[in-house]
């Protein structure tokens, strides 16, 4: 992947020194002023590499640790020349250094592990300390999206926004037997298939971030 126009990998080190990205990913690497949407924990980029091909004028960055998974994202976004998909691997406890204040528009959480043991609890994408990292570089006017098949998780994250004040836009337990038809929900990733295949309800979850002086 380092031979990869679409994939970043950025070290802590270059990180910390100050990322030659941060504030740039618009004009640097998309070479456009369209709005930003990140997948947190992308896997193979199912999410990121669908969405940008039904929405051209979004950019979408698929963030993942993982190597190996996010190379069948990148390589399918080159096969498709398509250009407002791209891939950062790091960690997503270190995006704080990626992006600058209001850089990020949107940003979607796919199927996250939802670290059921309590000691591991902060490990959760929607635990306050990453709700904290992420009001540091998601606009003011940008949701959160969290599709799982975790009832545990969608439960916790329900009580999280309601305890912090955050704000609830949309919640659906069970997003194959709704009343109400979303079609952003129909892309599939790779661990949404293997948890339909088990016919566990996949629920979702959209807020907004209270105001960033209320943290
Ligand atoms: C259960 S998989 C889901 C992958 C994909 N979203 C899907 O639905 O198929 C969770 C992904 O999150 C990534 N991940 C977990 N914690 C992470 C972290 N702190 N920073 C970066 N990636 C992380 C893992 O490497 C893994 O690919």
């Amino acid at each position: 992947m380092a031979q990869y126009s679409n994939v970043y990998q950025p070290s802590l080190e270059e990180l910390k020194l100050g990322y030659a990205l941060q504030g740039k990913w618009k004009s640097k690497v998309f070479k456009n002023s369209n709005p930003i949407v990140l997948e947190l924990g992308c896997g193979k980029g199912e999410y990121s590499v669908g969405m940008a091909q039904k929405y051209p004028d979004k950019n979408f960055l698929g963030i993942d640790i993982k190597g190996a998974r996010m190379w069948q994202g990148s390589t399918k976004a080159l096969n498709l020349d398509l250009s407002n998909v791209a891939f950062l691997r790091t960690r997503i406890e270190f995006l704080e250094y990626c992006f600058t204040i209001n850089e990020v528009d949107e940003i979607w959480i796919t199927f996250p592990d939802p670290h059921l043991k309590k000691k591991r609890a902060k490990n959760r994408l929607t635990h306050p300390i990453f709700l904290q990292r992420f009001s540091r570089f998601l606009n003011k006017e940008g949701s959160i999206h969290l599709k799982t098949d975790s009832q545990f998780l969608h439960g916790y994250t329900l009580g999280i926004i309601e305890g912090c004040q955050h704000i609830l836009e949309d919640a659906e337990h069970d997003i194959y037997n709704a009343q109400l038809y979303r079609p952003n929900l129909e892309i599939k990733t790779h661990y949404e298939k293997l948890f339909l295949k088990q016919s566990s309800p996949i629920t979702y979850l959209r807020f907004k971030l209270k105001p960033k002086n209320q943290f």
